[in-house]
Formats: C-alpha cells, structure tokens, sequence
C-alpha cells in the first residue's frame, strides 16, 4: 500500500492556456502557476495579454504570453511551434452571441461553434503529438452545463460546448492509450465578463440564484483546484470526464 499524500504538484510542467487575458482562463493560469507550472497565457488582443502577464508576473509566478487566434489553423500551427512542446492544455477561449435560433444569423452561429468548439480540435491537434511522442500529457476542455442543458436564446453555444463533450469523449478514445489524460470542466453560471449582460439583468439574477442549488454565481476561484487536480499526476487514471461544477445546478430540477 502506498501512503503518500496525492501528488497534486505541477512543478517541472509546461502548461498553455487558451483566452487567458481575463475570466476563468487567468484564474486558472494563476492557479497552475502557483502549483509549480511554468503558464503560458494566450488571448488575441496583445496589450490586454502583456497586462494579465505581468499582473501574475509581478506576484512572482513564471508565465509568458503568446498572442494568436485559436480559430486560425495557421496561427495555431505558428503557436506550436513557437512555445514547443508542453505537458497540460487546458482549451479555454469561448464566447458568447445570444439570439433565439429563428433571428440567428449564419455568422453568429459559425462564430461561436469555431470558436468554442473548432479551437480545441486545432489547437489539440497541435500540440498532442509532442505530448504521444513523450509519452505524457494533460488536455482540460472548458465545457460547461450547457453541454447537458439547453437555455432559450443560446443554441450556438449549446451546440458547440455540446459538441466540446464529446470531442473530450472522442480525444480519449484515440489519446488515452498514449498516456495522455483528456477531461473537461463544466462551469454553471461563473462571475466574469462573460455573464456580466445576466448579472445586471435582476430578473436573471434572481431566476440563477434560486435555481442554483448553492443558492449563488459561481466564482472563477470555485474552477481552480478541478484544473489543478486534471493537471496533475494525482489524475492519471481520470479519463474522458466532464466534471460539473456548478452548485449543483445540474444535479437538481
Ligand atoms: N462564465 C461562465 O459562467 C461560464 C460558464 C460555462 C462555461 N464557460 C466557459 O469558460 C470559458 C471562459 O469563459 P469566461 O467566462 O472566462 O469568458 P471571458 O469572456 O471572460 O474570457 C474568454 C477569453 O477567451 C478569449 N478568446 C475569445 N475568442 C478567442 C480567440 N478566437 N482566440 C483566442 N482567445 C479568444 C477572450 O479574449 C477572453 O479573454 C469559455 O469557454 C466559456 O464558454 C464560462
């Protein structure tokens, strides 16, 4: 019998994670960070990017930046090539376009499904075969519990982080073998600029509160020790899951 405490540390690990500037994706940089990884943070607008950097930089951890587009093929390859091979991607970057489905234009539907669902097959395909020929790695997809539940007005993202489940599902079937360990993490409704439009309406406000069991928003802080846990050599047996973290919105009725 082995009594040693879990090895939760990242110390000695390369992680990337994608839309980081801001929201969950900062938070969770911060948190691997903290747990020994050197994290590289991404996001498209290069100043908002040089800002989140240094605000982690500044509080001693080891983090740079790489700006590039997770919906250009090309940008992803140039990106892989330039950060080298790395031992956890967590598939962060996501965005929102709310419309009923019978107003929704083609753009906003595509928009949404390359960039929350697109990303993660080409950044993945990217930088998985660093990680097959290592013979280790870590991918965390951001789903959310819009990949079990369905809301008016959200059927793009729906769609997409739907789909998102089952690309962490598929990558499983084809990388697990490979000693990589593929899993996803599925918010309820977080704190962020994200939800800032729900926040303010006071009707939302309240229907989220009441029909969240915990009886609140959740906070970028409730994702990190999940992220920390899929990072880490503590989940080497832990494959193809989606772990709901959402006051147990999804749990209940
Ligand atoms: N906030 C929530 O309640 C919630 C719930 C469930 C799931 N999520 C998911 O969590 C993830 C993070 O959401 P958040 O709330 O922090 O949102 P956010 O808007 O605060 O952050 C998303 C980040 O992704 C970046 N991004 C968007 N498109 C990109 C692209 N093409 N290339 C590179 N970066 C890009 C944005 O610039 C931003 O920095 C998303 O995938 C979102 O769908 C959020």
């Amino acid at each position: 019998m082995n009594n040693s405490a879990p090895n939760f540390s990242l110390q000695g690990r390369k992680a990337l994670i994608t839309g980081s500037s801001q929201g969950i994706g900062k938070a969770l940089a911060s948190a691997l960070a903290h747990s020994g990884a050197e994290v590289v943070l991404n996001g498209r607008d290069t100043a908002k990017l040089d800002a989140a950097v240094a605000e982690l930089k500044a509080a001693g951890l080891a983090v740079t930046g790489c700006p590039f587009d997770v919906t250009s093929e090309s940008e992803v390859t140039a990106a892989a090539n330039t950060i080298g091979p790395i031992d956890v991607l967590v598939n962060n970057a996501g965005i929102q376009r709310r419309s009923p489905l019978i107003d929704m234009s083609l753009a906003d539907w595509e928009t949404v499904l390359s960039t929350n669902l697109t990303s993660a097959f080409l950044v993945s395909r990217a930088f998985a075969p660093a990680m097959i020929e290592s013979r280790a790695g870590k991918i965390i997809n951001i789903c959310s519990l819009m990949s079990e539940l369905a809301r008016p007005t959200t059927g793009n993202y729906a769609a997409a982080k739907g789909g998102l489940q089952m690309l962490t599902r598929a990558m499983c079937g084809e990388w697990a073998q490979h000693n990589i360990q593929i899993n996803g993490i599925g918010p309820g409704y977080i704190a962020t600029e994200l939800t800032a439009p729900l926040m303010a309406d006071e009707k939302f406000d309240g229907w989220i509160k009441g029909r969240t069991p915990a009886g609140r928003w959740g906070k970028v802080s409730d994702l990190t020790g999940a992220a920390v846990y899929m990072a880490s050599p503590a989940s080497d047996f832990l494959n193809g899951q989606i772990l709901m973290l959402d006051g147990g919105l999804t749990a209940v009725i």
